[in-house]
C-alpha cells in the first residue's frame, strides 16, 4: 500500500505529493504506477524538501521510465547541471533560453520524440528570480473555440532551435547564430493528438512560423496562443527551496525559468526521461 498524499497546487495544473519515501520506489511498483497516473492528471508533481541525491534521483527516474543517460556536467550518469555558471556546465550560454517558455526537445539532433518528462532538484537557489513556471497545454487546447480547434487541428508549424534562441539572446554574434542553424529544423501540427486521445498545443519559443501563412499572422497567430496558455491564473509558478523536487509532463505542458542573474548561484540537477511518442 502507498501512502501518497496528494494535493491540488492549482485549478489546472500541478499537484504536491507529500509521505513518499523515495527509498520505497524500488521494490514497489504501485508506488510508480501512482506516481505516473498523478502526472498524467496534474501536469507537474511537487515533492517539497524530498533532498533526493544525484544518484537516487536518476534511480527514482528511472522507476517512471527511461532515464537519457546524459554525462558531461556532472559525475553522475543521468543527471544534466542547469546552471548559468560555465565553469559547471560549458554550454552554460544555451540555458539562457529557459527563460523562454518551451517545450523541451521539440528540434531535436535527429528525429527523437520530445521528452516524457523533465525532473529538476534544486540544490541552490537564487537570491532573486529563478522560480520555474509551468502551464499546461492541453489545458490551453481546451479552451479553444470550436471552430479554432477545427482550424487549428493539422496546421503546420515550423520550429527551429534558432528561433527559441534568438529569443534569448536577440544580440548574438554571427558564429552563435551559425551554430544554432546547424540544429535541422522540424515541422510539427499545432494541435498533438497523444495516443491516449487527448489534445494538447505545440507552442512556445521553439516555433518559428505555420507553413504558408503570412509571416506577421503566424507570429500574431503563434504568440496569442502561448499568451493564452500561460496567463498567470493558469500557471504553477514554483518557488524553491533547497532539497526540492519537480517532475513535469513535459509532452503537456509549456514552461520557463523566471530570468536570474548570470553570477546567480542557482544550480538545479536535471534527469530526463525519454518520449516515446511523436508529436503527430
Ligand atoms: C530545463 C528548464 C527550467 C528551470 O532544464 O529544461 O527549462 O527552471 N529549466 O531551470
Ligand atoms: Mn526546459
Amino acid at each position: 500500500m502507498t501512502a501518497l498524499t496528494i494535493t491540488r497546487l492549482n485549478d489546472v495544473v500541478g499537484a504536491e505529493i507529500t509521505g513518499l519515501d523515495p527509498e520505497r520506489l524500488g521494490p514497489d511498483d504501485t508506488l510508480a504506477a501512482a506516481l505516473l497516473d498523478a502526472l498524467e492528471q496534474h501536469g507537474v508533481l511537487v515533492f517539497r524538501g524530498l533532498h533526493l541525491d544525484p544518484g537516487m534521483q536518476v534511480s527514482f527516474c528511472s522507476r517512471l521510465g527511461e532515464v537519457e543517460m546524459v554525462t558531461g556536467t556532472h559525475p553522475v550518469p543521468g543527471i544534466y547541471r542547469v546552471t548559468l555558471d560555465q565553469s559547471k556546465n560549458a554550454n552554460a550560454d544555451y540555458l539562457k533560453g529557459t527563460f523562454i517558455w518551451h517545450i523541451d526537445g521539440c528540434t531535436p539532433v535527429d528525429d527523437e520524440a520530445p521528452q516524457k518528462a523533465t525532473c529538476l532538484s534544486a540544490v541552490a537557489v537564487a537570491e532573486a528570480g529563478g522560480e520555474t513556471e509551468l502551464a499546461s497545454t492541453y489545458a490551453a487546447y481546451d479552451r479553444l473555440s470550436a471552430d479554432e480547434k477545427v482550424r487549428y487541428e493539422r496546421l503546420p508549424v515550423v520550429h527551429t532551435f534558432e528561433a527559441s534562441q534568438r529569443q534569448a539572446w536577440p544580440e548574438a554574434p554571427p558564429e552563435h547564430v551559425a551554430r544554432w542553424k546547424v540544429r535541422p529544423p522540424h515541422e510539427h501540427p499545432l494541435v498533438w493528438t497523444h495516443r491516449d486521445g487527448r489534445k494538447s498545443l505545440v507552442i512556445g519559443a521553439s516555433t518559428s512560423h505555420v507553413v504558408g501563412m503570412d509571416p506577421g499572422e503566424s507570429r500574431a497567430l503563434l504568440d496569442d496562443l502561448l499568451a493564452r496558455a500561460t496567463q498567470p491564473r493558469f500557471v504553477y509558478r514554483h518557488e524553491w527551496s533547497v532539497g526540492d523536487t519537480v517532475i513535469w509532463d513535459n509532452r503537456g505542458l509549456v514552461h520557463r525559468a523566471s530570468p536570474y542573474p548570470a553570477d546567480s548561484p542557482r544550480e538545479m540537477l536535471r534527469t530526463t526521461i525519454l518520449g516515446d511518442e511523436h508529436i503527430g
